[in-house]
């Protein structure tokens, strides 16, 4: 491999904001300094296949990193139990994430776990001068999580519930229609728009249909289950159009997981 990706990184905080969710920050300068928005690291649960977890912000000048994570099955479960303290095995920054810098603005629309990796694209964008909305779905205010850090980064956020207790009732696709159609009232410039979005497919195909309706660029972040997560084991292969049409094999892990949402195959 052309640069060391394998680390044994401590982690030096354990957040859990609620039942469902534990944020762990590891110290890695190497990782910190490295990774780019929509990257992801590969963490191994011991005694488990590694899992693909998307990295949701950087301190790059401590060196530090942090992951939000959704305790789902065991492998997920293992992890969020890990204290502060104890060392972890982590490949990293793995993947192609977000290509941010062509644009003014950048709207993420993210839902479920995907709203973690957004938030790192949103530190991004306040950190180079670009003006970043959030949209962001959840189930309930309940479960809803990071709004206080999407609100102290971005410019603008709209955050929707399906239990309708959040500003707008529905998913994120109805949060993202009022965004776009507010920048249409106010004829803003939407060449140089960008919508990245990254959560459950379906959201995202929405947030992709929208956009094209719209002439906006739009680049969505696939979620494919994977092993190796760096290209070798083919277990991650989804179907891409490439530029000439044709239907293609790429590998999630590394030809993505950001692809332009117009070489999605949905
Ligand atoms: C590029 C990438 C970035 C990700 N970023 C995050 C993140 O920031 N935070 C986070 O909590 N999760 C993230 N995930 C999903 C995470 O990897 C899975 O939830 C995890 O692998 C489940 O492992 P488990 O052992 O807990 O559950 P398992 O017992 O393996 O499965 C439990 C449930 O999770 C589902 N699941 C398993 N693997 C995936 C997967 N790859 N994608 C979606 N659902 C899956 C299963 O279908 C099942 O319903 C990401 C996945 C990818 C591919
Ligand atoms: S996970 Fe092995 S090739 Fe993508």
């Amino acid at each position: 491999m052309p640069q060391q990706i394998e680390f044994r990184c401590q982690i030096v905080k354990r957040q859990q904001p609620n039942a469902s969710f534990v944020i762990l920050t590891f110290a890695s300068p190497e990782i910190a300094s490295l990774a780019m928005p929509g990257q992801f690291v590969n963490i191994s649960a011991d005694k488990f296949l590694r899992r693909p977890i998307g990295i949701m912000s950087v301190d790059r000048e401590q060196g530090l990193f942090s992951v939000g994570i959704r305790i789902q099955g065991e492998g997920t479960l293992n992890l969020s139990v890990l204290q502060p303290g104890h060392y972890v095995s982590l490949l990293g920054p793995l993947g192609h994430g977000f290509k941010l810098d062509n644009y003014d603005r950048v709207i993420t629309v993210g839902g479920g776990t995907g709203v973690f990796p957004l938030f790192f694209v949103q530190q991004y964008c306040q950190e180079h001068g670009i003006e970043g909305i959030a949209v962001c779905g959840y189930r309930s205010a309940a479960e809803s999580i990071l709004t206080e850090e999407f609100t102290k980064t971005a410019c603008a956020v709209s955050f929707a519930s399906d239990a309708g207790d959040m500003t707008i009732a529905g998913h994120a696709g109805h949060a993202l229609a009022g965004v776009i159609a507010d920048l249409i009232e106010k004829k803003a410039d939407l060449s140089r728009t960008l919508i990245a979005a990254c959560g459950p497919k379906i959201m995202m195909r929405t947030a992709a249909e929208q956009a094209a309706a719209a002439g906006i660029s739009c680049q969505v972040s696939l979620e494919e289950r994977m092993a190796c997560g760096v290209g070798v084991c083919l277990v991650c292969v989804c179907k891409t159009k490439g530029s000439d049409g044709e239907i293609e094999n790429s590998r999630c892990c590394a030809d993505g997981p950001v692809f332009d949402a117009e070489a999605v195959v949905w």
